[in-house]
């Protein structure tokens, strides 16, 4: 049987050797399963990317329309209600996963000298992994969603100094409305997730340059 062509590529972009030094790296001794949250977690992004897409296809992020799209994106678009399940099980995921990982790195000290960075970075993708969920629960702008969001945000009014300052920006308003859900869908889709590919992007970048760390020994 014809072996696939990968020459032609090859000749142009070296892509043996750049996948080669991604894909076949040493890793330490007692490297396992713990190890592969972090990739998990990128799935989980990938699979939250595409269904995203989809959604946006047919969401409408005002006040009158936002409950009826979701209806109809559930019951009439073709696999519409298949999709938004990928998309409310994938997120679910997420956050279980990232939890994991950073668990998992603070448990086996991957954080220390010279991984720092990347643990600083982590941090500030986990806080964005729980922007995402928190501005996405709005969306169906159901009953639910409403009142999660009056709590969420009540909760962040009470922080110290800043709390009622970052409560008005969240709200844009004296109570939830119109302003909120465009402020919420639009962290939803267009601030938080280019933060996210970008801050994942240099994380990764760092994990593949600096190699995985060894488990502490028992
Ligand atoms: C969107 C979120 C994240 C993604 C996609 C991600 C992805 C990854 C991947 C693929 C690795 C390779 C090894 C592994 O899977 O354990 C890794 C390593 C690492 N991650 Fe994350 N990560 C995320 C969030 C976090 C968080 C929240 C923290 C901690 C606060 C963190 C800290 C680290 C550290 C310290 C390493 C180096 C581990 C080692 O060398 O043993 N990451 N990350």
């Amino acid at each position: 049987m014809a072996k696939p062509e990968t020459g032609w590529l090859d000749e142009r972009l070296g892509s043996k050797q750049l996948l080669g030094s991604f894909l076949y790296r040493k890793v330490p001794k007692g490297v396992g399963w713990w190890q592969t949250m972090g990739s998990a977690t990128l799935v989980a992004f990938i699979l939250l990317l595409f269904t995203g897409a989809f959604l946006m296809f047919n969401y409408s992020p005002s006040p009158d329309h936002a409950y009826d799209s979701i209806q109809y994106i559930t019951n009439v678009v073709q696999f519409g209600g298949l999709i938004r399940s990928i998309h409310f099980w994938s997120s679910s995921a997420m956050v279980v996963l990232v939890g994991l990982h950073g668990l998992r790195t603070f448990f086996m000290a991957a954080y220390k000298y010279p991984r720092e960075v990347t643990w600083l970075i982590g941090t500030l993708l986990f806080l964005l992994v729980m922007g995402s969920s928190f501005t996405g629960y709005l969306l169906p702008w159901d009953q639910k969603a409403y009142w999660a969001t009056n709590v969420g945000t009540g909760i962040a009014g009470q922080a110290p100094l800043l709390g009622p300052w970052i409560q008005e920006i969240l709200i844009g308003g004296a109570t939830i409305g119109a302003q909120t859900l465009t402020r919420f869908f639009t962290l939803h889709v267009a601030i938080i997730p280019p933060l996210i590919i970008l801050l994942a992007g240099i994380h990764i970048f760092m994990v593949v340059r600096q190699g995985i760390s060894a488990p502490p020994k028992k």
